[in-house]
């Protein structure tokens, strides 16, 4: 096996070649059945791997050939002892990995801070979430890791929990000691598993954080669209033997997966696995270069400042990755929100998110030094257009507090509920997911109690322009929340 070899994109390019008479699904036949525009728009190369599992193409779901070979490829490539492919995103391969180590009634301990994809699990696996409050930044307004202290408290309380799920890093980049909480898990003989959606690059160079197979996880759901150079919407599950089983997290992760698996998604998957593992140090060490440079120099802009290696103080904070640009506008008296439409309006740049404090900028192994130049100038300008403001305002940084679960996501989804007035929620238990996206953190789940501080949170995001999601009256009048059951009189 060499990492020099993509078995699964030069088997789809010798598919090709061959020209087959194709009398099989998709129906546009090599784009010739396609609405000529996007045809012409997205070219014939693509549309002539977009193909389907037939035999010399393998199988996905029960992979033998190809697709079996560029797994193993990137087992080797991730150090893991096997590699899934996910073309369901890595909020398929969360789904695979909870639901293979959790049932109805197991407890599994969490960050609060997850993605809803991770609840979305919880609920259908009918787990418990035992949550574990992440270190919160006062200073950026954001939540970080987990303590190793605070793991040891939640093994202690709870040494009957089945599993135990760590994000590495933070969409912000911070990760926590992984090595050190992967050790202690283990000790319990209790499985850990890897939220690695801002983590697939990290593996290939040695001033990233550890990655979740280097510190000996059990499995990672880890994102190769996001950072790692595939398209939009691949992953890999990477798994180790020992405390899960493989061949479980292999159907689970089949049983969410589409049998109309996308092969360009794939050979994407193939590629950028090579690209990683042979060329990936170099790439990331100039991604780092370049971010380091707009660092210092974003610094030096007055009333902008981005979170560097001074924010690493804690077993939460432990380490970062020097590639993302959180970049705090408060001190301008803006809100990041605003931030960035004035970025998007003034100099056609659109950044990875804002929320009410800062601004994130991703820098890849796409950029180069003219990107980042274009991203100084135009804060050196955004913050001029603002001095006047930054002058007369001073932004106190909100956190919303944790609610209280008062019982099961999954009895909360499957409840009795009741739609009432959102100013009126305050002590309901809440029915539906409510999170600002990105990053798609839930600020309420099903089963917790809705209480006036995240209300106004919630509020204080609406009216900042910042997009809240998830509950189905959109304009959040209403909330469902579950049905309360009065006295008979
Ligand atoms: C922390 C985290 N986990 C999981 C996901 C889900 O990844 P995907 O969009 O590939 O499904 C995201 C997406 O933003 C994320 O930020």
């Amino acid at each position: 096996m060499s990492q020099l070899e993509t078995p699964l994109f030069d088997v789809l390019l010798k598919h090709r070649n061959r020209h087959p008479i194709q009398f099989h699904i998709p129906g546009h036949k090599k784009g010739q059945g396609m609405d000529p525009a996007f045809r012409e728009f997205v070219g014939d190369n693509v549309l002539s791997i977009d193909l389907i599992n037939i035999a010399p193409l393998d199988d996905l779901h029960s992979p033998k050939g190809a697709i079996k070979h560029a797994q193993d490829l990137a087992a080797e490539a991730f150090g893991a002892d096997h590699t899934f492919f996910s073309v369901q995103g890595t909020s398929g391969a969360i789904m695979a990995m909870i639901l293979t180590v959790v049932g109805p009634g197991d407890k599994i301990l969490v960050p609060r801070n997850v993605h809803k994809s991770t609840m979305s699990a919880i609920v259908l696996a009918g787990a418990i979430p035992i949550f574990i409050h992440p270190e919160v930044d006062e200073e950026y307004g954001i939540a970080h890791g987990i303590s190793v202290e605070s793991v040891e408290k939640a093994l202690k309380t709870y040494p009957d929990a089945k599993a135990m799920l760590v994000i590495n890093p933070t969409y912000f980049g911070f990760a926590t000691d992984l090595k050190q909480i992967v050790d202690i898990v283990h000790s319990h003989n209790i499985p850990v598993i890897v939220d690695e959606a801002h983590g697939v690059h990290i593996k290939f160079h040695d001033e990233m954080p550890i990655s979740a197979m280097e510190a000996g996880a059990d499995m990672a759901a880890t994102s190769v669209h996001k950072l790692g150079g595939s398209l939009t919407g691949s992953s890999v599950l990477n798994v180790r033997e020992g405390l899960v089983s493989v061949n479980r997290a292999q159907s689970i992760l089949s049983m969410l997966t589409t049998t109309s698996t996308s092969y360009p998604l794939l050979a994407s998957l193939d590629t950028a696995r090579r690209q990683l593992a042979v060329h990936g140090y170099d790439l990331i060490d100039n991604a780092i270069r370049l971010a380091k440079d707009a660092r210092k120099r974003i610094n030096k802009i007055p009333h902008l400042k981005v979170a560097g290696r001074e924010k690493l103080h804690s077993s939460a904070t432990y380490d970062m990755d020097p590639t993302k640009l959180l970049i705090s506008v408060k001190d301008l008296g803006i809100t990041g929100h605003q931030a960035e439409e004035w970025l998007r309006h003034n100099a056609n740049i659109e950044v990875e998110l804002s929320d009410l404090y800062n601004i994130l900028c991703l820098i890849t192994l796409g950029d180069t030094k003219k990107e980042i130049n274009l991203l100084v100038n135009a804060l050196q300008r955004m913050s001029l257009a603002f001095e006047s403001e930054a002058a007369v305002k001073e932004t106190n940084v909100n956190v919303p507090e944790i609610p209280a679960l008062a019982m099961s996501p999954r009895d909360a989804f499957y409840a009795s509920t009741e739609v009432i007035p959102f100013d009126e929620a305050a002590g309901y238990i809440c029915a539906e997911f409510i999170m600002v996206y990105p990053p798609g953190i839930p600020i309420f789940i099903p089963g917790e109690i809705i209480d006036q501080g995240n209300i106004d949170y919630i509020k204080m995001n609406i009216e900042a322009g910042l997009p809240v999601q998830g509950p189905e009256d959109q304009s959040l009048k209403t909330i469902r929340v579950i049905k309360e059951r009065k006295p008979i009189y």
